[in-house]
């Protein structure tokens, strides 16, 4: 948790220059700007930068595809991201590229720093390299059948199905991905970080200096416990990035220039910002805080390999790495073929997108587990929180301020103490913020909002309104007062609807602070209504209904993506010819040659099967081994194209969604009869 009083600098990762962002990204940045906000009520001076990511052969491949130079690609894909950030509230100080001459300025002085310190080391490497395509190629362009368990058609670095690494030179029979070619391989000098020398100093960095979650730190402390293997920070041309001043031909490798480009952005912003020094701010032992927001797939790149280029230039290592999970939309890995990856467009294209906000705060914890979008979720929880009770408070009570010139606030309010209640709120809303524990904010929040709600409906102004109007506008005016404090606590969330507030109340709150004292006296502009219910069925990109086939039969088999025909009663022994058992998913792998089956091992407690299932266009192989599931047992096994079935496995679907599998419940074991 950062200390009082220190300036901090704030980064999100940088997105890649090559495509439009999506909400798995929003969901970082979205966090990110959430607590900077928050940090900027408590009165926090806050740098709070990004950068696209722009360099890489697969930004230069899509270049070439489209035929524009690679500059042109990043600049329009930068506008991009741009107007989706600033569509969906994110408050950045500074958002620059990676291919800037601040970079390239800063990267150059990493390199001499590291050749000084003696961390980098020569040697010969090996390489595939795709003739026809006339480059090197990287390990996600190369495919071919893993080397330790035989999966056919699987990445050059790993195997999806058993999940072993390798390098592509152990992969039998590889092909490119680009030409579809078998690569040659190539001997050409790199040059490697020894992050062995940086093993003492990264220890420190996760033992004591670090504000890490636990599991974050425990998955550090594995890989320092092990061998640190020198990272390879050259890359071969063709290649779009920064070139090595002494070395023909060759250029830094992206993830060398990425992270640096969180400090050029940061530079570019101290330029334009007299008073503030770049060195100073980064020196070891500055008091600037620096803190990353960023996904648990790059945690090896900044936890180890960023820290040791940091020390290296006798800069500030970060003061904390804050990982979040990934989003599935629906339960499910965002895929494209699924229609359920969704851009920050097509969202703010059928939603406001401080629904996507308000959804995400309250369901964002400081942890790393993956969190789920659910439109229909979404909808409810917009209307039923920010429309059913906090806009609600501002719609009830504005008509009874009515004095026939306006809205005018009363000049006490009669229950001071509950003001004071929710006032001193602040305290656990504002800790709850700062530790991103942003849903446990947004609890007790709501939690208020009901209470105000309660005050209001239990002190009734439209009863006896026509006698006593006074009473019913102080009514109004606490729970008014009640509104605006929440108003308050609802800023770091809702910047654009709490804006929109306080214009309406002529007030602004820019520090916690501004809202100990209540409004009273003073007449306000007509209430016109704040927001709209969101209406049934939200976004179109998921409706596309999937084409299901659960267990195909070699036979041209019945269009499957409907609900099949009711089946007649059967009686209890019918029932029991059904062999339904718990299994244990051994393993999964994609079938070869077919984009809906997975081929599973599975165990029935005392036997082993092999089981073909429809399931691949919503599972991934690696999230199904060790999972249990329903099978049933004595389906007479199957011949197909691609083997033999020895049981099925079990799943939901309504031809719109799913499949789904089934779970037991804990407890269950693999072998246990299901009846
Ligand atoms: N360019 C690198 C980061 C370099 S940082 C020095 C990169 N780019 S990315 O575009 O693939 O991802 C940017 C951020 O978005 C990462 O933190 C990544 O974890 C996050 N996410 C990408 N997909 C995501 C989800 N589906 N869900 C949540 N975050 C996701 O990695
Ligand atoms: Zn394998």
């Amino acid at each position: 948790m950062p200390s009082p009083s220190r300036p901090l600098l704030v980064t999100t990762a940088l997105p890649y220059a090559n495509g439009p962002l999506h909400l798995g990204h929003l969901l970082e940045t979205i966090q990110a700007d959430i607590w900077v906000r928050h940090l900027r009520l408590c009165e926090r001076t806050v740098v709070f930068v990004c950068a696209d990511d722009a360099h890489g052969t697969p930004i230069m491949l899509r270049a070439a595809q489209d035929q524009i130079p690679p500059e042109q690609l990043i600049a329009s894909v930068q506008a991009d991201h741009l107007a989706d950030f600033s569509r969906f509230g994110i408050a950045f100080d500074h958002y620059h590229t990676t291919h800037s001459p601040e970079n390239q300025a800063l990267v150059l002085r990493f390199y001499e720093a590291l050749k000084k310190g003696h961390h980098l080391v020569t040697r010969r490497i090996r390489q595939m390299y795709d003739p026809e395509a006339g480059l090197f190629l990287p390990d996600r362009y190369i495919r071919g059948t893993c080397p330790r368990c035989g999966a056919l058609d699987q990445y050059g670095d790993n195997c999806e199905v058993c999940g072993a690494s390798y390098s592509p030179g152990e992969l039998i029979s590889p092909r490119s991905s680009l030409s579809g070619k078998t690569p040659e391989m190539r001997e050409t000098e790199h040059v490697f970080v020894r992050l062995e020398g940086f093993r003492d100093r990264l220890r420190r960095f996760v033992h004591e200096q670090a504000d890490l979650d636990r599991g974050v730190a425990k998955k550090l402390d594995e890989w320092l416990g092990g061998e640190l293997r020198d990272w390879d920070i050259t890359r071969d041309q063709p290649y779009f990035g920064f070139p090595i001043p002494d070395r023909t031909g060759q250029f830094f490798y992206v993830w060398l220039d990425a992270p640096i480009g969180y400090l050029a952005s940061f530079r570019a912003w101290t330029q334009t910002h007299p008073g503030t020094d770049f060195d100073e701010s980064l020196k070891a032992g500055s008091p600037t805080e620096l803190y990353h927001f960023l996904g648990k797939d790059i945690i090896y790149f900044h936890g180890l390999f960023w820290p040791a280029l940091l020390s290296a230039v006798g800069f500030r290592l970060p003061s904390g790495l804050f990982v979040h999970g990934f989003l599935t939309v629906n339960g499910q890995k965002m895929s494209k073929s699924r229609g359920t990856f969704l851009t920050a467009r097509d969202f703010a294209e059928s939603h406001p997108p401080e629904a996507l906000r308000y959804y995400f705060a309250t369901k964002l914890g400081s942890g790393i587990e993956d969190l789920d979008l659910d439109l229909g979720d979404l909808q409810q929880r917009y209307n039923a929180d920010l429309v059913g009770k906090f806009v609600n408070l501002a719609a009830r009570s504005s008509p009874f301020l009515d004095s026939g010139t306006g809205p005018q606030l009363s000049s006490s309010l009669p229950d001071p103490d509950l003001y004071d209640r929710f006032r001193k709120s602040a305290g656990a809303i504002s800790a709850a913020y700062e530790a991103r524990e942003f849903s446990r904010a947004l609890r007790t929040i709501m939690d208020l909002a009901d209470q105000a709600n309660q005050y209001f409906t239990a002190c009734a102004p439209w009863s006896n309104r026509r006698e006593n109007s006074e009473r019913a506008r102080e009514i109004a005016t606490e729970t008014l007062n009640l509104f605006r404090l929440l108003t308050g606590y609802l800023k770091p969330v809702l910047p654009e609807l709490t804006g929109r507030i306080e214009t309406w109340l002529g007030v602004t709150t820019a520090r916690w602070g501004d809202l100990d004292q209540p409004l009273l006296g003073r007449s306000l502009p007509p209430y016109t209504p704040l927001l709209t219910r969101l209406a049934v069925p939200p976004a179109t990109a998921l409706s596309r209904p999937l084409s299901l086939d659960l267990n195909p039969t070699p036979a041209a088999g019945s269009p499957m993506n409907q609900t099949p025909d009711p089946a007649p009663t059967i009686d209890i022994h019918q029932f029991n010819q059904v062999n339904l058992k718990v299994a244990r998913i051994l393993s999964a792998e994609k079938v070869e040659g077919s984009d809906k089956l997975l081929r599973l091992r599975i165990s029935l407690g005392d036997e082993e099967r092999t089981v073909f299932a429809g399931i691949q266009t919503a599972y991934t192989p690696e999230n199904l081994v060790g999972r249990l599931t329903v099978v049933v047992a004595n389906l007479a096994p199957r011949k197909m194209r691609f083997g033999i079935s020895e049981a099925m496995v079990l799943a939901a679907s309504d031809g719109a969604s799913g499949p789904f599998l089934l779970s037991p419940d804990s407890g269950a074991a693999p072998g246990m009869v299901v009846r």
